[in-house]
């Protein structure tokens, strides 16, 4: 049965951070399912078709990983859907830990076949947040070495329209 993993998050805007954890989990997994997690009550700079079409072009060339949403879901129960056995994490501070312990046991405690699987976001990672990263680039800093170029591109873009 080939193992299936799902990273869901909002990915507004998808992160050098995210990138990293997706693509190391590509070498435990046969396939990772990126999934954007539609919340309509977030307020959000990206709608979900431009998420879905920025992360689909950010891995257009890692084979292994497909790109989705979905809304109005439990996140077990679209896993379960996908015959996904678990639910991938990137666990960035230790104040990532009290959030991630109550969902990973909340999951759990619904679907107990699914298991959730943590990874340690790299360094170079760990102090950065999709908020971060859109306060610095609405301000117009610099989001070189957080934000794929292509993401920073379009967020200037964004802003610019703004
Ligand atoms: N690198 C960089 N940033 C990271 C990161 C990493 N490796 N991992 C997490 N982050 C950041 C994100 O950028 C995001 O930043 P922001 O708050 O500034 O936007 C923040 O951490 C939150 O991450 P995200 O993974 O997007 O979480 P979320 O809280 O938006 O979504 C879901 C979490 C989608 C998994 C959860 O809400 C869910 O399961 N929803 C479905 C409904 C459901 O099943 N609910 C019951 C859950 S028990």
């Amino acid at each position: 049965m080939p193992k299936i993993a799902v990273c869901a998050g909002s990915f507004d805007p998808p992160t050098e951070g995210h990138l990293n954890i997706i693509r190391r989990a590509l070498k435990l997994f046969d396939k990772v399912i990126v999934a954007v997690a539609v919340n309509s009550q977030k307020k959000s700079a990206f709608s979900t078709e431009e998420r879905l079409a920025l992360l689909k072009e950010l891995f257009q060339g890692d084979k292994g990983v497909e790109v989705d949403s979905f809304e109005k879901k439990l996140l077990v129960e679209y896993a379960r859907s996908k015959k996904a056995q678990v639910l991938l994490r990137g666990l960035r501070t230790i104040q990532d830990y009290e959030y991630e312990f109550q969902m990973a046991l909340a999951n759990k405690q619904i679907a107990p076949e699914i298991e959730t699987v943590f990874m340690m976001t790299e360094s170079p990672y760990s102090h950065i947040s999709s908020s971060l990263t859109k306060e610095i680039v609405s301000l117009g800093g610099s989001g070189a070495g957080m934000l794929p170029p292509l993401v920073e591109k379009k967020l200037k873009e964004k802003f610019k329209k703004m």
